[in-house]
């Protein structure tokens, strides 16, 4: 007897997981380093309260549980994981399984997995506090029969697009907390582009924030549909909760970030996987919050950005359904470069399936994201017949975009690093062999000729 399932960590996002799977009539055992956030939580349950069994040590947490245990983990990521499975271990059996549903770099969950003898999961949930509470998309990782001895409570918490559950097993080790780490490389480059576009409606078309809310809306009726376009839309109408003013006007315009979106652009590079439109997200990040910088760069220039027309909604609509296909696209490029360097198989059709509903980057195009990588898992999406059909149709706006943009002073870094990565992945003769006849000639590099051979040398090179 006991509960059968353990949480350590009642932040917003572990209280909201507890809730959940209370809610779904699991009885789960939860503990807090802090006593009163426990008692808190105990207290505002309402209802599940029956379902959940406060502890206020972790010794009690442990006793609470039925065996073989299984306890989630919702601490902040990197030292407090390792300091909480340390703090556990001592407490449990050989059998015990510890789950950690944080937002862990995969290096780590590999590592955790892989070095104790012990059971390990390393879970990412997606879509924040409301998507925890009722229905997270969950990437699972780690070894099949862990996997299976909670897997119908990751069903029953997880969203469900129509009947299927957005929860599966992504592979061994890391591999859920890598998909996770991808699915927020992909949302940053989605946020970047749809605020590119909201600049050019505010500071070129010169709209109010009402105005632009309206775009958002209307652009989430059609093939834009997304819960990231649908939430510009509430916060460019929302109003200041102490002035009343819009709320996009009193908000600093420095984005925080807590490094997955970065840890995709670095993972990229080791991966010899392109992924532009993320990286550029993740610098338009960090260049955002240089804010002494960039007044002081306005002083000296001018401020960049410059009223125009000449681009109709329209227009910037199909610029962004071709960007927002480009992410993704790019997206699971990393995930198929991760299957082929790590022995993975990761499940490209069913990581589209299960971020149909819950996640962040949820979006209607993933529906058939996930038709056409049924059929072929491992082609970039932009060569898939229905959206090369589509980006047939709209590159050319994404290119309208960016030329007006850049014509008229708007930094558009991810929709023209989504657009550069487009032109570079059609073109058939490039100019790496520039690149080539330099290296050969500063050092000898050799280069591989058209004929076949490799290792060849320009005139300058003596035998
Ligand atoms: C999600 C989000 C979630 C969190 C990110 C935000 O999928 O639910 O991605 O994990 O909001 O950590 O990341 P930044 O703070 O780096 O923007």
């Amino acid at each position: 007897t006991g509960a059968r399932i353990g949480l350590i960590g009642l932040g917003t996002m572990g209280a909201a997981l507890a809730s959940n799977i209370a809610d779904k009539g699991f009885d789960i055992a939860v503990f807090n380093r802090t006593t009163e956030v426990t008692r808190d939580f105990a207290s505002n349950a309402g209802p599940l309260a029956d379902r959940i069994t406060p502890t206020e040590s972790l010794e009690a947490l442990v006793n609470a549980l039925a065996k073989p245990r299984a306890i989630i983990l919702m601490v902040p990521a990197g030292d407090a994981v390792d300091a909480q499975i340390d703090a556990l271990r001592p407490l449990l059996d050989a059998d015990d399984l510890i789950i950690d549903c944080g937002n862990a770099l995969f290096h780590d969950t590999d590592r955790r997995a892989s070095s104790g003898k012990w059971p390990f999961l390393g879970v990412g949930v997606s879509g924040g506090e409301e998507g925890a509470r009722h229905g997270p998309s969950i990437m699972g990782g780690g070894d099949p029969d862990h996997w299976a001895r909670v897997e119908d409570i990751m069903t029953a918490i997880s969203a469900k697009h129509d009947a299927d559950p957005c929860a599966a097993l992504m592979g061994p080790g890391g591999a859920g907390h890598f998909v996770k780490m991808v699915h927020n490389g992909i949302e940053y480059a989605d946020m970047q582009m749809i605020a590119e576009v909201y600049g050019i409606l505010r500071d070129g078309h010169g709209m109010g924030y009402d105005a632009i809310a309206d775009v958002f809306d209307a652009w989430n009726k059609g093939q834009l549909e997304s819960y990231l376009v649908e939430i510009s839309g509430i916060v460019a109408r929302a109003r200041d909760v102490e002035t009343g003013e819009p709320l996009l006007s009193v908000i600093v315009d420095a984005a925080g970030q807590k490094g997955t979106g970065r840890w995709t652009a670095i993972e990229s590079q080791h991966r010899l996987a392109p992924v532009p439109a993320i990286e550029a997200a993740v610098v338009a990040r960090n260049l955002s919050s240089r804010r002494d910088e960039r007044a002081r760069g306005e002083a000296i220039f001018g401020s960049a950005p410059q009223a125009f027309d000449g681009l109709d909604h329209g227009t910037l609509e199909q610029g962004l359904i071709a960007g927002k296909i480009l992410c993704y696209a790019q997206g699971f490029e990393m995930l198929s470069a991760a299957t082929r360097d790590f022995g993975w198989d990761l499940p490209m059709s069913r990581i589209a399936q299960i971020w149909r509903q819950g996640c962040i980057i949820r979006s209607s195009m993933l529906d058939d994201m996930a038709r056409v990588l049924d059929a072929s898992p491992g082609t970039n999406l932009m060569y898939t017949d229905h959206f090369s059909a589509i980006l047939k149709q709209t590159h050319g706006a994404l290119r309208q975009v960016v030329a007006q943009a850049s014509l008229n002073g708007h930094p558009v870094p991810a929709l023209a690093s989504g657009l550069a990565y487009f032109d570079a992945m059609r073109t058939g003769r490039g100019t790496a062999d520039m690149i080539q006849g330099q290296r050969d000639h500063f050092g000898l590099h050799g280069f591989e000729h058209t004929n076949g051979k490799t290792g060849q040398h320009g005139p300058w090179a003596k035998n």
